[in-house]
């Protein structure tokens, strides 16, 4: 079986990312063969500072390896450094239909019709597919939110072998986790916990020191009934907190949720408090260990390397299916 995922050098990377997708990551280092993306090409469709992207791409990268992430195991390598993205992308481009791209959720919230929308951010879940396509990779793990990105890449996959054979390419199924698949702000849950929300109080990011964990989770939303209960429509905040402490815990959110029948949210917000926090400390410990050591550079050129003698292989059949080249 063959894995793969990406993720945006972004800052802030959150308990969201962690807990959806992120620790999937690690897992599948036991089932299959990984290889796991820091997506540069994917963070330029909005303007990016480009000394500021350098560092969160080495910053991924460390909390790649921070979280479980064995460089020799697993391939771990930068978008970029492997020009068979970008050349399946075009691939793809002219196999997808403007009418399914203008569908997809994340476009549309966006651009919102912007007329001056970057064209990338439009195009932006084919170079998904192509990232996906080009390692014939079998499994996607992901969070929720990228679940329509998926449909449209098996979509994509399925067209092509459509035209030109099953062994064109590999049809991928996406791996979503029961708990954590979709991590709410603590401020708002009714949204989505992002990397971009304006308030930090909205997010609990994998570096930030145990204060700021435990304001976040103290003055996270809740309502004022009083009953802990799981109940994503009438109690979003306080199911958002047991899910996020089953998560970590390794507890399903009913059995959590037993645990606390009769008390206060006071009891529960303290300790998940401490659950996060015990969870994160090994993490932040490792990232400042390998942040610095130029260990993190070579892993990553070790893994471009590896990555792209998969991908030319691939990038090659696919070409030779569609007639391209001499
Ligand atoms: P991104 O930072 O957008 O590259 O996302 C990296 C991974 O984290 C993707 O698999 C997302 O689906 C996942 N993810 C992002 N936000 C959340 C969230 N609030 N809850 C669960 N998973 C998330
Ligand atoms: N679109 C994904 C996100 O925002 C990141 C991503 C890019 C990705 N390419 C991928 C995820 C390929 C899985 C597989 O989270």
């Amino acid at each position: 079986m063959r894995v793969f995922s990406g993720v945006q050098p972004t800052g802030n990377i959150h308990i969201g990312n962690y807990l959806g997708a992120l620790r999937q990551f690690v897992a599948l280092q036991d089932e299959g063969e990984c290889i796991y993306c820091i997506v540069d090409l994917h963070a330029i469709t909005l303007p990016k500072d480009p000394s500021e992207l350098r560092s969160h791409i080495l910053d991924v990268a460390a909390l790649y390896m921070a979280i479980g992430l064995d460089p020799k195991r697993s391939i771990l390598f930068v978008q970029s450094d492997v020009p068979g993205h970008a050349e399946l992308s075009w691939i793809l481009t002219c196999c997808a239909y403007t009418g399914e791209l203008s569908r997809m959720t994340q476009f549309k919230d966006k651009s919102r019709g912007n007329e001056s929308a970057p064209a990338g951010l439009f195009l932006y879940p084919v170079l998904m597919a192509a990232d996906i396509l080009l390692y014939d990779a079998d499994v996607v793990p992901v969070g929720q939110d990228q679940k329509q990105h998926i449909e449209l890449t098996r979509d994509l996959a399925v067209r092509v072998n459509n035209r030109f054979g099953d062994d064109t390419l590999v049809v991928p199924d996406g791996r979503f986790l029961k708990e954590g698949a979709r991590v709410m702000a603590l401020d708002d849950p009714t949204s989505k916990m992002s990397k971009s929300a304006e308030s930090e109080m909205s997010r609990i990011s994998l570096l930030d020191d145990d204060a700021k964990i435990k304001k976040a989770i103290m003055r996270a939303t809740t309502d004022s009934d009083g009953e802990i209960r799981y109940d994503i429509e009438r109690k979003p905040g306080i199911s958002n907190l047991l899910s996020i402490y089953g998560a970590f815990s390794g507890r399903s959110v009913d059995d959590v949720a037993a645990q606390y029948q009769g008390q206060g949210y006071g009891s529960l917000k303290k300790d998940l408090v401490e659950v996060t926090v015990d969870a994160l400390r090994p993490i932040k410990e490792r990232f400042c260990e390998i942040r610095p050591s130029g260990e993190l550079v070579d892993a990553l050129r070790d893994g471009a390397e590896r990555a792209n003698a998969i991908a030319a292989r691939v990038l090659a059949r696919v070409q030779g299916k569609f007639g391209l080249g001499v």
